[in-house]
């Protein structure tokens, strides 16, 4: 499923990019190469790394 439509980003690059250590929006953008466009995917990509990280705990 497409999270990021600027940039084209899924929901399993983004859960890689988690996994890989990125733990704020800004990081999980820069690990998948990309920048921050309109930030309408920001509260969506912040979720998912609370829940990654709730799993993890
Ligand atoms: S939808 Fe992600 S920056 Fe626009």
């Amino acid at each position: 499923m497409v999270v990021c439509i600027c940039n084209a980003m899924t929901d399993k690059d983004i859960r890689a990019a988690i996994a890989g250590g990125a733990d704020r929006p800004k990081d999980v953008y820069c690990a998948c190469g990309k920048s921050a466009q309109c930030g309408c995917c920001t509260g969506t990509i912040l979720s998912m790394i609370r829940d990654e990280s709730a799993k993890a705990a």
